[in-house]
């Protein structure tokens, strides 16, 4: 782990991304691009430029998820504070923490707001924000961690007493892990949580399929673009060399599943080289790599993973349109 030195007495910052963090992704992508249908692992998209769309897609027309989260936020982030005491904010993938700074304010007006602990893989966007939120919260303590949360929960910085803390996961990113991976997140997220400790998970809900696709392949090409950015982190890092021009973006909602799939599709037949890898990849004219799901929810269901994880639902706020839901989880005692 290196820590690295800020000149701003209030920000600590922890980076686990070594080179064991590389050989994931060679991994990661060997075994994805030799599997009978070939499928690409989603964290790998938020490099610098994969965060850029990313934040781009937030304000897209079609992309409703982040206002209707927002507006949730907007409403309840009193409610939900009051109803946790929180202290402590912990955000597992929080980005550029955009609305974070709704639950924030919350918490300075109730004046129990102590410390913020962004945790993302992406290293710019948590030392950017932790900078630029000891500006706007005076007094706030900002612990970052820079790190993949699937194999580095166990580095969050340790509670302090008496200083309730949320862990949030928001932006559906829960939706982008397969039902099983979904509920060992959620223990591993669980075993964090002390009795007074609560999770507040975001999750896209099911609707109709029309504004779901939208959603997820917008009119300005957005979306297909950090799609693709997936093939460009590969070329840099793995030395490989796929044509981007040749992969065209697909988002359709899988009704039996409850999930949007995102894939790549070669437009042409192409073999494409991994040096890093010394792997050679055929694909057929039309062949399809999976690059990520983004899974919707009802209650039930959220209810439900939360059960299978050792979480108990007791709080559930939607927008006025119900397209998005923001839900408080409380560890069950064991
Ligand atoms: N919470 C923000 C951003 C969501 S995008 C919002 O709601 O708008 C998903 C974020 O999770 C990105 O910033 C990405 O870098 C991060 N992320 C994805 N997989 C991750 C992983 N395995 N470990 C840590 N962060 C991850
Ligand atoms: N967590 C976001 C979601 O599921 C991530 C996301 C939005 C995304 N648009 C995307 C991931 C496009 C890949 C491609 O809504």
């Amino acid at each position: 782990m290196a820590i690295s030195p800020t000149c701003q007495p209030d920000i600590t910052i922890d980076d686990h991304l070594d080179v064991a963090h590389e050989r994931g992704l060679a991994e990661d992508v060997l075994d994805g691009l030799t599997r009978p249908f070939k499928e690409l692992p989603p964290k790998h998209f938020y490099d610098e430029r994969g965060c850029e769309l990313f934040d781009r897609i937030t304000e897209l027309p079609e992309y409703y998820p982040t206002r209707a989260e927002r507006a949730i936020l907007e409403a309840d982030a009193e409610a939900i504070v009051a109803a946790t005491g929180a202290a402590e904010l912990v955000e597992l993938g929080s980005g550029t923490a955009a609305k974070t700074r709704v639950l924030l304010d919350a918490m300075a007006a109730a004046e129990t707001l102590r410390r913020f602990v962004p945790f993302d893989v992406a290293e710019s966007v948590v030392r950017a924000s932790a900078e630029a939120l000891v500006e706007e919260y005076p007094g706030l303590r900002v612990h970052g961690v820079i790190g993949d949360f699937e194999r580095h929960l166990d580095r969050i910085p340790p509670p302090v007493p008496g200083e309730p803390r949320v862990v949030a996961l928001l932006g559906g990113t829960i939706g982008n892990f397969p039902p099983g991976s979904r509920r060992r997140l959620l223990r591993e997220i669980a075993a964090l949580l002390g009795p007074e400790d609560r999770l507040l998970l975001g999750t896209d809900l099911v609707k109709d399929s029309g504004t779901l696709e939208a959603a997820y392949d917008d009119a300005a090409g957005v979306t297909a673009e950090f799609n693709r950015n997936v093939l460009r982190v590969l070329n840099r890092e793995l030395d490989a060399d796929f044509p981007l021009e040749d992969f065209e973006h697909v988002a359709f909602f899988d009704r039996r599943n409850e999930w949007i799939e995102m894939r790549l599709r070669a437009r042409r037949a192409c073999t494409v080289r991994i040096a890093t890898l010394a792997l050679d990849v055929e694909l057929a004219a039309g062949e399809e790599i999976r690059t990520e799901i983004s899974a919707k929810f009802t209650r039930r269901r959220v209810a439900e993973d939360c059960a299978a994880a050792g979480l108990r639902l007791d709080g559930w706020h939607t927008d006025a349109e119900r397209r998005f839901a923001l839900s408080l989880a409380a560890p069950v005692a064991v």
